[in-house]
């Protein structure tokens, strides 16, 4: 098991790794040996590199590009074709939320939503599978517990996080005739930046939504970071097409916990 977690040098390419969950996978998979090709819209990361808690530098590569742009996602992927040939790991972070009620909500915010939270994770995949190792590639997308239940304001987040789940079906159904698997990931809340300024903003309320976990609190992104991890790793080499939820208990009950 422990053997089978580790990436030995093979690559491992991350969208959304400027910030939150994306940040925290490029480091838990540096840790475990892989090669980080890191990939944001956010020019401010930086090219600076990071070091894990075994000493292991990342990122090998860092492309600032909008996952949601057929152009950007094209160019990276030729880029990385030529500079390693093979990967082992696509891991889909990037995404948006956003609120609005759906008898107000603007077209462009829709499109805004899904563009970014769920056509990235379709246009990624077509791109990246071609690359991906046969017999041994996991893709691994970060969906959300709004794919399987809401709230008011939510119909375009929830569209493309429950969209995500529906996608990864059918991409391990297709991807599987050359031995690579995919798999999505359904985090409950997680401590984020984004998280922290929506609550400064009062468009959060991180109280409420800790409240509604069975462990009263938020995730750290290092444990959804975890899940990702394996899923990406030949550990879990029979798991394909499962859509994981990892929420502290906020999905297994109904009204509030006492
Ligand atoms: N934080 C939570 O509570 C939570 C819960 C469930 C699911 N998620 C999902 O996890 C993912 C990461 O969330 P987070 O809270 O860490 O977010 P975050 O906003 O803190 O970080 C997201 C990163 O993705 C980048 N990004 C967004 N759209 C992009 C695009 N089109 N191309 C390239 N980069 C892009 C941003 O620049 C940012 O660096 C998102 O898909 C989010 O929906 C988050």
């Amino acid at each position: 098991m422990i053997d089978s977690l580790q990436f030995r040098g093979s690559v491992a390419v991350v969208t959304g790794a400027a910030a939150g969950i994306g940040f925290a996978c490029c480091e838990t998979l540096a840790d475990l040996g892989a090669k980080i090709v890191a990939i944001d819209k956010n020019p401010t990361f930086g090219r600076e590199l990071r070091k894990t808690t075994k000493g292991n530098v990342w990122p090998d590569r860092y492309y600032i590009a909008d996952a949601s742009l057929e152009s950007d996602v094209s160019r990276v992927a030729s880029r990385v074709a030529k500079e390693y040939g093979e990967i082992v790991a696509l891991v889909n972070v990037a995404g948006i939320a956003g609120n609005q009620l759906i008898s107000s909500m603007d077209t462009d915010f829709w499109n805004r939503v899904i563009a970014n939270s769920l056509t990235s994770v379709f246009l990624m995949s077509r791109e990246f599978l071609p690359l991906l190792k046969d017999g041994e590639g996991s893709i691994v997308s970060v969906s959300s517990t709004y794919a399987f239940s809401s709230r008011a304001n939510k119909a375009a987040y929830s569209a493309a996080k429950a969209g995500i789940v529906g996608f990864t079906k059918t991409l391990a159904i297709e991807a599987s005739k050359m031995g690579i698997r995919a798999n999505a990931v359904c985090p409950g809340p997680v401590i984020s930046p984004r998280r922290i300024e929506n609550s400064a903003s009062g468009a959060d309320n991180p109280e409420e939504a800790a409240a509604r976990t069975l462990l009263g609190r938020f995730a750290e992104a290092d444990e959804i970071a975890n899940l990702v991890a394996f899923l990406a790793s030949r550990a879990a080499s029979y798991m394909t097409g499962s859509a994981v939820v990892i929420d502290g208990g906020q999905l297994t009950h109904i009204g509030a916990v006492t």
